[in-house]
């Protein structure tokens, strides 16, 4: 069963039809030679050697990535406030409490608002690990028909999730921004403009929606039930490229998980196999700012490329994840390059991907950065899901831990 995390059919379809007349590359034959950029080579054409040179050399690629590609990240919005609306103690047949909670994005309750579902185990004692992430249709709050609520729960990965011992928080992504170019005259690009003094134009959709993961960060800091240092950002596809830019600027993430995400993702730019930087800004004009359209065609004009961007979730853990028969997303390009981003984990004396593509099918491989090609199609299955856990209870520490 597909997770509504994952809305498969139709906007693969939107993006092919858009694709139509632009030229898009599915013969691993015909990829062109590309030489990437190093992570390690400063803007003075020097070679960062050591840890401390790298988080000088991570500031100036965060921004290249701003500049170009992302947009600039706003703060937390002063004054920013919750409002727990309903608790259920026996959610999911009493494995989990279930709350809807209004994060109000401004200091009065007219403030724009988010809401968010969040799950927290009961069978835990201690403080749980908990993964945040946006969804396409699990629209907070849920139906009070307790038969309709539980086809709603159905829906998402939060039974599975609950038994791991994992919590869940999510909020739908048309809280923050509808998606759509005129999106950002309703989204909180324009509600929240004056207050956090930057312009609309300054940041794109994709922007907003990992501001937003952030922003259920400050919410889940605030709960003494949630182990604040395994605070696990996730998204699939295009919330896949928001997790991964949530993920590079908040460092307070602990994990950060990618599944197909593709173009604009995990996938490197320059690699010239399924969407291409063309197809996502004129299908998407709204999720880049306007300069990446610079780069329409011209991938190897980039400054930067997609490795980096996974490099600045180094040393923390990261996961990506593919599906065999999602060649619009390039699955080789998306484990090339979580492999190239190793080199910066290797500076921390951490381990990341290795081999050749394709590994072994449905096979969890890397230690630091993870990485799986799962059979099938662009779609967030239990089986990704399952390996995010066991990647996760690897990689993070409880709080208090003494290992
Ligand atoms: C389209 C788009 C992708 C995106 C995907 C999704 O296929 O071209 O870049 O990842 O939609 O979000 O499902």
């Amino acid at each position: 069963m597909a997770f509504s995390w994952a809305r498969v059919g139709l906007l693969v379809a939107g993006a092919l039809l858009c694709a139509g007349a632009q030229k898009t590359n599915k013969d691993e034959s015909k990829v062109q030679p590309y030489t990437l950029p190093s992570a390690f080579t400063t803007p003075d054409g020097k070679t960062v050697r050591t840890v401390k040179q790298w988080q000088k050399q991570r500031a100036y690629l965060l921004k290249l990535f701003a500049d170009n590609e992302y947009g600039r990240m706003p703060g937390a919005p002063a004054g920013m406030h919750y409002r727990v609306d309903s608790v259920d103690r026996n959610a999911l047949d009493g494995a989990a409490v279930r709350s809807d909670v209004s994060v109000f994005l401004g200091p009065s309750d007219g403030a724009p608002v988010m809401h968010v579902l969040l799950y927290l185990p009961t069978h835990v004692a201690g403080k749980v690990p908990v993964f945040v992430g946006l969804n396409f249709a699990v629209v907070p709050p849920l139906s009070a028909d307790a038969a309709t609520r539980k086809r709603e729960e159905d829906r998402g990965p939060f039974a599975q999730l609950i038994a791991a011992g994992y919590g869940v928080a999510t909020a739908w992504y048309g809280d923050l921004e509808a998606d759509n170019p005129d999106g950002w005259k309703t989204g909180v690009r324009s509600t929240l403009a004056g207050p956090l003094h930057i312009q609309p134009q300054e940041w794109a959709t994709l922007g907003v929606w990992a501001w937003g993961m952030s922003r259920i960060q400050d919410y889940l800091l605030t709960l003494p039930e949630v182990d604040t240092h395994r605070i696990i950002v996730v998204g699939h596809s295009r919330i896949g490229k928001a997790a991964l830019w949530a993920g590079a600027n908040d460092i307070r993430f602990a994990m950060v998980v990618l599944n197909d995400s593709g173009e604009g993702g995990a996938a490197l730019a320059r690699r010239d196999f399924g969407e291409t930087t063309q197809i996502l800004n004129t299908a998407f004009p709204h999720w880049f700012v306007a300069r990446f359209r610079d780069f329409n065609n011209n991938a190897a004009a980039m400054p930067m490329d997609q490795h980096e961007l996974l490099s600045l979730i180094a040393p923390r853990a990261l996961y990506v994840a593919s599906a065999s028969d999602d060649w619009w997303s390039d699955p080789k390009g998306e484990f090339l390059s979580a492999q190239e981003a190793g080199k910066v984990y290797a500076l921390y004396g951490l381990k990341g991907v290795t081999g050749s593509f394709p590994p072994p099918l449905d096979t969890s491989i890397g230690d630091h950065v993870g990485y799986h090609l799962r059979t099938g199609q662009h779609d967030m299955m239990p089986f990704d899901w399952s390996q995010y856990v066991a990647f996760a209870n690897r990689n993070l520490k409880p709080t208090g831990s003494i290992h």
